[in-house]
């Protein structure tokens, strides 16, 4: 088979993710291959598309091969997916899979996103690998990795594959219309700074009407900053060079911009469109290179809310990496406004909500992802508290390190009820009484509280 590699990892050849598929080269020789770090080079992709449609169109099939970056692809991806769509290049019929590496941070949402974009081009999926980044490393994720070549193998000799029934509406989006009325003011918002982040460019959009109805209904007004005008040298590398300091390699002072004038707003309004199954390459730009703060939850508490246009109803992975990342940054997430159907009642909700938040500082507990995804964090910091310094010093001083073995007042009463569980006399006479038990704490509670 001729397989195409195409390399999402900005680190280019150094990519741990490429490893694997360098490795299944090797293993498996009878095949051709070739690499194309599309990453790494997407800004002459840019200019000049050739040398990567040479190689999609030579390739039977086709390997994504990237790291996980912030819950989905890194931004070269996404740029690539753009410049393969804006091409127009035919790859209907062939095959493609998908091999990332990370700490399985949200490495299911970034699968989700390149399986739509594989779908879009029409291309037949097979399901991929999603290791963790030291796997090739040991020898259960060099077996797991060989036989996932295999069952990739065989689902294309044998024409099987699992793509899924395509759910995604075609054709130009009708956005509804949005009024702008006059502006109103809020006494109670007075003071709060609230900072709209977009990437829109065009004052006549759907999107820039949406923003003007906000503006407007918010009742003071917000500060917006266009990242398509903030001059963004590049999306993140991936040199950890930010992990001791929180200092960016770039100069483009973004590091600086984010810690001052973002992380101080009091709520956070992203404004988007709908691209590719994402907020877009540019707002990934924007989130990679947030990798500068590392894995520091500095925004606990603040409201964030979104303005969406385009057919965001469709895209419940987007929807999920949205609410997935408030409750990891354990922010309120005050909504999802989009401009499908009713644009200013879901606009004015948004608002009320985020007034609401704002003003009883509102902040529901986190769910199975912010928990979770905070486990994984924790763990991870821990292990590399030696490089990863500042993020370990955030972690000790906000006492994330919540391992379970410090719990010992919790765990100990168990090893009683163990006890008592494993004598069957005892069992029998207690059975049914365990759930009474367990309400006794509540019990307790209700008569501190409420003297019943
Ligand atoms: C900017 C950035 C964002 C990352 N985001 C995630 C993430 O969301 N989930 C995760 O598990 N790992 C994340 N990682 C870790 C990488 O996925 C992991 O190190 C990967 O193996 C790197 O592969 P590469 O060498 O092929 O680029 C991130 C790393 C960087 C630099």
């Amino acid at each position: 088979m001729k397989i195409a590699i195409i390399n999402g990892s900005p680190k280019g050849k150094n990519s741990i993710t490429l490893q694997t598929s360098i490795y299944l080269s090797k293993k498996y020789p009878e095949h051709e291959y070739k690499i194309l770090n599309a990453s790494q080079i997407i800004k002459l992709l840019e200019k000049d598309f050739t040398r990567a449609r040479e190689i999609l169109e030579w390739a039977e099939v086709i390997v994504f091969s990237y790291p996980v970056y912030t819950f989905i692809a890194p931004y070269g991806l996404h740029r690539f997916f753009e410049l393969v769509k804006a091409d127009g290049v035919d790859l209907s019929g062939k095959y493609a899979t998908q091999i990332s590496t990370s700490k399985h941070f949200f490495d299911v949402t970034a699968a989700r996103y390149v399986e739509e974009n594989i779908s879009d081009l029409g291309m037949r999926y097979v399901t991929g690998l999603l290791a963790d980044m030291d796997d090739l490393l040991n020898k259960k994720g060099r077996e797991e990795a060989v036989s996932f070549f295999e069952y990739f193998v065989y689902s294309v000799n044998e024409g099987l594959d699992n793509s899924r029934p395509r759910r995604f509406t075609e054709g130009e989006y009708v956005p509804a219309t949005v009024a702008v009325p006059e502006t109103e003011s809020c006494k109670e918002l007075e003071g709060k700074d609230i900072v709209i982040i977009t990437d829109e460019t065009d004052p006549e959009s759907s999107l820039s009407r949406m923003i003007e109805r906000f503006k407007a209904k918010l009742g003071v007004m917000p500060r917006i900053v266009n990242i398509s005008e903030y001059n963004l040298q590049g999306g993140c590398i991936g040199c950890f060079s930010c992990a001791v300091s929180g200092k960016c390699v770039y100069t483009d002072g973004f590091d600086e911009f984010l810690r001052t004038k973002i992380q101080t707003a009091d709520a956070i309004v992203y404004a988007f469109t709908v691209r590719d199954h994402s907020m877009g390459s540019r707002f990934k730009m924007y989130d990679d290179r947030n990798f500068c703060n590392g894995h520091r939850t500095v925004t606990v508490g603040m409201p964030v809310g979104y303005l969406a246009s385009g057919r965001y109803s469709e895209e419940e992975n987007l929807s999920n990496i949205i609410e997935a990342r408030a409750s990891v940054g354990h922010n309120y997430l005050a909504g999802v406004a989009t401009d499908e159907t009713d644009p200013d009642r879901e606009i004015d909700a948004l608002i009320s909500r985020l007034r609401y938040a704002l003003i009883n500082k509102y902040v529901p507990p986190k769910t199975f992802w912010g928990v979770g995804g905070m486990k994984i964090f924790r763990d991870l910091i821990y292990q590399m508290r030696g490089m990863m310094r500042a993020d370990h010093k955030f972690y000790k001083k906000n006492g994330y390190y919540d391992f379970p073995q410090k719990k010992w007042w919790s765990s100990l009463p168990m090893y009683f009820v163990g006890f008592l569980l494993g004598n069957d006399k005892i069992r029998k006479k207690i059975r049914g009484k365990m759930n009474e038990g367990m309400l006794m704490p509540y019990t307790k509670l209700f008569k501190k509280e409420f003297g019943e």
